[in-house]
């Protein structure tokens, strides 16, 4: 994810359990590109010992071969598309989730690459433009490249991040599919990421917002696929988690008001799985002392909390 998912980010779940694997933020591929340092870096620092998978986004063929070569020499597991990205910015310029609009060219990339990648190749794509209808034409061009995993973020890029996800269009494609398919979108707790399983027959769950908001969740699914009780983390457990992202996030030189900010990015999803005026509060603080404050206020007890989406909270959509 987008200025989230760096190094520091990665090593701190895996603290709590962590992801099987990890994807980066996209590299942006065009024809003067070079791939961004700081995405390089977290690759190379990462400290989880699990794989990470390097996605690009882009639709110009030269660059994106280019690209693909140069980080296949990086210690990935494998290369992805993006086909997904709703940002305007983006998809104005059909790359991401405007490319859905172009099937012809997605066939064009797709060959292109997987001729030029020589590790595993995976794309992570929408269920469409402007309407899941799309996914009808677009999943035979998945399956025609050899892929080896599709992840089904089924929501359309016109739905941005609204309801419902169209689970089952990842069943109609783990049904039919021969590579894995992996089910992405609003996964937050572990009953329903086993009620997802379940529905989509996907091999795996690729998880976003859930997992900033908790990342308990990636043990929680573990317990419950174990048939284990889940463990909830108390409010102090949650305040000590805050503290490390605190930590994680922080650049010395920043003013606090800086730090700040940034950690709003962040408290914009766990503060939707809090009940009361907790996120509204949290995105008016504008020093250390305030922000921490405001937390020791609703975690500083031994109390299990959930963590899952609570109605009426609702966070600013993502760009
Ligand atoms: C802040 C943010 C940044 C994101 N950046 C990326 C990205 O770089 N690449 C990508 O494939 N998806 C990106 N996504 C989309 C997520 O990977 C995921 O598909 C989406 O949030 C739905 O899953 P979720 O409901 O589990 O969050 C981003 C989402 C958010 C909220």
């Amino acid at each position: 994810m987008q200025d989230v998912t760096d190094g520091a980010f990665w090593k701190l779940m895996h603290r709590y359990g962590g992801a099987d694997v990890y994807w980066t933020e996209y590299f942006r591929v065009h024809a003067v590109s070079r791939p961004e340092k700081w995405i390089v870096a977290s690759i190379e620092q990462n400290s989880t010992g699990r794989p990470v998978v390097a996605q690009m986004i882009g639709n110009e063929i030269p660059a994106l071969i280019r690209a693909a070569k140069e980080l296949q020499q990086l210690n990935v597991a494998a290369i992805d598309l993006n086909l997904g990205c709703p940002a305007p910015i983006v998809y104005k310029k059909c790359a991401g989730g405007g490319l859905l609009r172009e099937p012809q060219r997605i066939d064009s990339i797709l060959g292109a690459l997987r001729e030029a990648v020589s590790i595993k190749f995976t794309v992570k794509t929408r269920v469409g433009f402007a309407s899941p209808s799309e996914f009808d034409a677009l999943q035979p061009i998945f399956a025609k490249h050899s892929i080896d995993l599709l992840t089904v973020h089924a929501r359309t890029v016109a739905q941005m991040y609204r309801l419902p996800v169209h689970y089952d269009l990842i069943r109609h494609a783990a049904e039919t599919m021969k590579c894995p398919v992996c089910a992405n979108g609003h996964v937050y707790s572990a009953d329903q990421a086993l009620e997802v399983l379940a529905q989509t027959k996907a091999r795996g769950l690729m998880i976003g917002r859930g997992v900033i908001r908790s990342p308990w969740l990636f043990n929680q699914i573990r317990q419950r696929l174990r048939g284990e009780p889940v463990t909830f983390p108390t409010g102090r457990e949650v305040l000590g988690y805050i503290e490390a992202l605190w930590e994680s996030q922080a650049s010395f030189d920043a003013p606090e008001k800086v730090q700040c900010e940034r950690m709003k990015k962040f408290m914009n999803y766990l503060g939707e799985g809090v009940p009361g005026d907790f996120l509204h509060r949290i995105r008016r603080s504008q020093a250390r002392a305030d922000f921490f404050g405001l937390c020791r206020e609703f975690f500083d007890h031994d109390q299990p909390m959930r963590l899952e989406p609570v109605s009426g909270v609702v966070p600013a959509e993502p760009s």
